[in-house]
């Protein structure tokens, strides 16, 4: 069997490949101990730094596990690259090799039939071989390349779209046949990246940004921030405002409380020295007019973990506020685990000594127009184990949670295991979050529900009946590439289920200085990384929770969480995520339909290589001259009648509007 090809080869790279039929004489050779004439093993090369499957001791085993075996298809490989998915290993070849031979599939060890993975293999920055999905349990796909002239070759696995875990994916017997008496290979350092050009998230002219739409229930507190950025001072006035809001004309903060269920179309207008802005902000009053857009803000647990504390708290807020994030409607700031401590005689939650007064704290981030999230479990225990959930105490808790005046609850299952320890129960999944919902709807604040219930059946088809407003759809992010895009690109299909009042979340963000409550380091991810990050969650209509030190904030990673025109997206009122109109597991092009007819349009590559990518009309259900315009940098782009090419780097995107906006 020829090992299938994707697209036609450009006409200089044919002259490096050849696709071998798998030959018994290549097949003894990629199975045997030792290389053939002038064969280097792949597996004997530096792999020290290799993003590689490696040994793993069992729980409690203090021995160092035995190192790993490899089997494709019931035949054992002495030799294997078992690269992990979503990453890849680039070799300098020295223009001194000739061929390249592999046994590419998933590991007999995954005996489920449920990996799914891509093999790709570069030459020169050129794809030219691609193994299309393949599954647990299918026999291997051979792999041979010519690589005569060649100076680089760069072996990738994706993980086809279903996130990284255990796919134990093996280039069998991978094997670089030099020339004689040639260098030996050696592993390739990454290829330094070109920072992507991203426009200023502030601008001396006064802008209203987004959200444009906000809603809360008549007879409780409202509060809202105009978000809007510009020179200061600025002043502000609202022509329509509902009866039973003020607005500080010196803040934007609006405050009071809705009279009524209504609809209200506020023409506000912000004023500074470099000119005015003025634009209109919808305001729901109803029963559960929460979330309207998916929630911006911050959350503790990526940068502090464990150590978050009153003062750090506060410092968010002021610096959110200092960044200009909170004038791109940046508004949440929330504590995750590890404020609480221990119960009164009469059950009653009272905070740990970093949070001395929740209150004040509460107060402190209202004061600039900011609301407050808190944590909890609807076990006994929250997921640090140490700290008490809410098992038992629900209505208790919640009372406490709106007297201190908490805006938002985390609510993370956890040691909820204990309690319902059947996952294929539905109903016993959906039941703490239930007893939360009625709770939380008899309090005289509003809360928006956070449900943490990830890994056990299918929270994004039940979020909303249990009343959430955002539902986590993954176990915890990192700040590395495999994670990130493991996630976000796994979100296939799954758009269906959130809009307006209920939203998928994939977890909170991983750029700016990260933690988890140990040293802090700037997110392993490439700025492309970040941009893809950041351009996926919009299309995608996540919530953006920054998990970075505010405090030390540098200007890029506020240029990219701080883009008016990429945060439109996310909070563009008409709610109606993004789904994948095309991909092949490098390449993908997401798109979501925006309020005003334009179709916000994200050209993604998941690849190791810069390389074009294509957004067709026909997949887009676009016809005829449409325009064309970069997000990240602000910028016409031109007009385009069929499709968009762009060429995209390494990892990176490209993402644009398309089509003229309705009036
Ligand atoms: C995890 C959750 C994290 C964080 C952590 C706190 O279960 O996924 O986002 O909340 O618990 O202990």
């Amino acid at each position: 069997m020829t090992f299938p090809m994707r697209g036609a080869l450009p006409a200089a790279l044919a002259l490096f490949i050849t696709w071998a039929a798998p030959s018994d004489q290549d097949r003894a050779l990629l199975t045997a101990n030792d290389p053939p004439p002038n064969g280097v093993w792949i597996d004997a090369l530096d792999l020290t730094n290799a993003p590689i499957r490696r040994p793993r001791a069992g729980r409690g085993q203090t021995t160092p596990p035995p190192p790993l075996t490899f089997a494709l298809g019931g035949t054992p490989y002495p030799h294997a690259l078992p690269l992990l998915a979503n990453t890849d290993l680039a070799i300098d070849l020295h223009g001194q090799a000739t061929r390249f031979l592999a046994d590419v599939g998933v590991d007999d060890e995954r005996k489920d039939g449920q990996a799914t993975v891509i093999f790709g293999v570069w030459v020169d920055g050129k794809k030219v071989a691609d193994s299309s999905l393949m599954r647990s349990g299918e026999p291997p796909k051979r792999i041979a390349v010519d690589l005569t002239g060649a100076r680089r070759l760069t072996l990738a696995v994706s993980d086809a779209g279903d996130g990284p875990r255990d796919d134990s994916a093996d280039f069998g017997g991978a094997v670089i046949v030099m020339a004689p008496g040639a260098q030996r290979p050696s592993i390739a350092a990454p290829v330094a990246e070109t920072k992507p050009a991203i426009a200023p998230s502030r601008t001396a002219r006064p802008r209203i940004n987004s959200p444009r739409v906000t809603g809360a229930t008549p007879g409780r507190p409202f509060l809202f921030r105009i978000p809007a950025s510009g020179d200061g001072p600025l002043t502000f006035t609202a022509k329509g405002l509902p009866a039973g809001l003020m607005l500080d004309p010196r803040t934007g903060i609006m405050t009071g409380s809705l009279k009524q269920a209504s609809r209200t179309v506020v023409e506000v207008t912000a004023k500074g020295p470099a000119g005015s802005a003025t634009g209109e902000i919808t305001i729901v009053g109803g029963d559960d007019a929460l979330a309207l857009t998916p929630p911006l803000g911050w959350n503790s647990w990526n940068v502090w973990g464990g150590t978050v504390s009153d003062e750090k708290v506060r410092a968010a807020a002021d610096a959110l506020v200092k960044s200009g994030l909170a004038a791109q409607g940046y508004t949440y700031v929330n504590i995750d685990d590890a404020w609480e401590g221990p119960r009164t005689a009469d059950g009653e939650i009272t905070t740990n000594e970093k949070f001395p007064n929740m209150k004040a704290l509460a107060d402190y981030v209202h004061a600039q127009g900011l609301k407050i999230g808190i944590y909890s479990s609807p076990g006994p225990r929250t997921c640090q184990q140490r700290y008490a959930g809410s098992y038992q105490h629900e209505a208790q808790d919640a009372h406490s949670y709106a007297t201190w005046g908490f805006d938002y609850l985390k609510y993370d299952w956890c040691s909820y295991t204990e309690i319902e320890p059947d996952r294929n129960n539905p109903a016993g999944l959906k039941k703490p979050y239930l007893v939360m919902r009625d709770i939380l709807k008899t309090l005289d604040r509003d809360i928006v529900f956070s449900l943490c219930q990830y890994g056990w059946g299918n929270v994004w088809e039940w979020g909303n009946e249990v009343g959430g407003h955002l539902w986590r759809m993954t176990g915890d992010i990192t700040d590395t590439w495999p994670s990130m895009a493991g996630i976000g690109f796994a979100q296939t299909g799954r758009e269906k289920f959130a809009g307006p009042g209920g939203w998928n979340d994939t977890d909170m963000l991983v750029v700016g200085k990260v933690g988890w409550g140990r040293e802090l380091r700037d997110s392993r991810l490439t700025a492309n990384e970040q941009l893809t990050h950041i351009s996926l969650w919009s299309l995608q209509a996540a919530p953006l929770l920054i998990g970075a030190d505010l405090s030390q904030i540098d200007a890029f990673t506020v240029d990219l969480l701080g883009n008016s025109e990429v945060l439109a997206v996310n909070q563009d009122p008409l709610g109606r995520p993004a789904g994948r109109v095309s991909g092949d597991g490098w390449f993908e092009v997401w798109a979501r339909p925006l309020a005003d007819g334009t179709t916000a349009v994200g050209l993604f590559n998941r690849s190791p290589e810069a390389a074009p990518v294509v957004a067709r009309w026909s997949d887009l259900k676009l016809t005829g001259a449409q325009p064309v315009r970069d997000l990240w940098q602000q910028k016409d782009l031109g007009t385009s009648s069929d499709q968009l090419t762009a060429t995209v780097p390494r990892h990176g995107v490209v993402f644009v509007r398309i089509g003229r906006p309705r009036q």
